[in-house]
C-alpha cells in the first residue's frame, strides 16, 4: 500500500483520474461508493467515460430524498451502467421501528448512531466484502475533520485501502468540471443542500454556514455517521 500511496500522493498532475488508474494497477478488486452528491457524480463520470472496471455501489438507507432517487435514475441512464444497491436488513429496520418508532434518531446521539449503524454501516460492510480498495468522494474542504485526511489511507474497521481521488479539489474546480462535462447532479444542490444524506437528517444551509451544517443539524457532534471516522 505504501508504494501506491506514494505514487498517487506525489503525482504532480491531476490526481483524480491518476488515482483511479493506479488503483486498478494495484488490484482488480476496486469499488466506489456513491451517494449521488456532486463529488460522486464526477467520479462516476470518470469511471464511465474511461471504461474503468470499477464497480459502483450505493447504500439505499430507505430514507433518501426523492431527488436523490431521480439522480440515481438519470445517472444509470446517461452512463449506461449498473449501480449495486446495498439495503439494510429488513428485520433490523422492522425491529428498530417497532421498538422506537420512525424518528428515534432525534432523541439522542446514541439512537442516531444506532439507526446509522443499521441503515448504513452494516450494508457498507456487506458491499465492501471481497474488495481491496474502496473509492470515495470525500474532499478536504468539506469539514475540519476531513481536512486532516490523506488521499490514500488504511481503513482499520473495514480492513480495506480507502482512496479519496477528489480530496484536494476545491468547490470551484468541482463546479467547473461538472459544467464543462455536463454531468447530471442532484437538484437539491441548487436549493441550498451542498451535502445530502437521508431526508429526515438533512436540511438546507444558510449563507455563511459550514458545508455540513445541514447534516444532523440538531446535534453538536463531529457530523460523521461512522462511514468515515
Ligand atoms: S456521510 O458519511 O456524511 O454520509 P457524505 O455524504 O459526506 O458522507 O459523503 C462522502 C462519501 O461517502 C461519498 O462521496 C460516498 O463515497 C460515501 N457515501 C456517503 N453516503 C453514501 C451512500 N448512501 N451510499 C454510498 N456511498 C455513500
Ligand atoms: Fe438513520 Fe438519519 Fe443515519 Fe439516515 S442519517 S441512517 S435516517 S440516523
Amino acid at each position: 500500500m505504501d508504494t501506491l500511496k506514494n505514487q498517487i500522493e506525489s503525482y504532480s498532475g491531476d490526481q483524480a483520474l491518476f488515482a483511479l488508474r493506479k488503483s486498478l494497477e494495484y488490484s482488480t478488486k476496486v469499488t466506489f461508493s456513491t451517494s449521488f452528491g456532486k463529488e460522486d457524480q464526477v467520479i462516476t463520470h470518470l469511471i464511465a467515460k474511461n471504461d474503468l472496471p470499477i464497480s459502483i455501489f450505493t447504500l439505499d438507507t430507505g430514507r433518501l430524498f426523492e431527488e436523490t432517487y431521480a439522480t440515481f435514475d438519470r445517472t444509470i441512464k446517461k452512463y449506461k451502467l449498473n449501480i449495486q444497491v446495498s439495503s439494510p436488513q429488513t428485520t433490523e429496520v422492522e425491529n428498530l421501528m417497532t421498538k422506537k418508532g420512525p424518528y428515534s434518531f432525534y432523541d439522542s446521539v446514541e439512537n442516531r448512531k444506532e439507526c446509522c449503524s443499521i441503515r448504513k454501516i452494516e450494508p457498507l460492510k456487506r458491499a465492501l466484502k471481497g474488495f481491496d480498495i474502496w473509492i470515495t468522494g470525500l474532499r478536504s474542504e468539506q469539514s475540519a475533520n476531513r481536512s486532516e485526511m490523506e488521499m490514500v489511507e488504511w481503513d482499520e474497521s473495514n480492513q480495506i485501502i480507502k482512496i479519496h481521488p477528489l480530496l484536494n479539489w476545491n468547490s470551484e474546480k468541482l463546479n467547473q468540471f461538472i459544467n464543462t462535462n455536463n454531468i447530471p447532479i442532484n437538484p437539491l444542490h441548487a436549493k441550498g443542500y451542498p451535502s445530502i444524506g437521508c431526508n429526515s437528517c438533512t436540511r438546507a444551509i444558510i449563507e455563511g454556514e459550514d458545508e455540513r451544517a445541514g447534516r444532523w443539524w440538531w446535534e453538536n457532534t463531529k457530523k460523521e455517521c461512522g462511514l468515515h471516522n
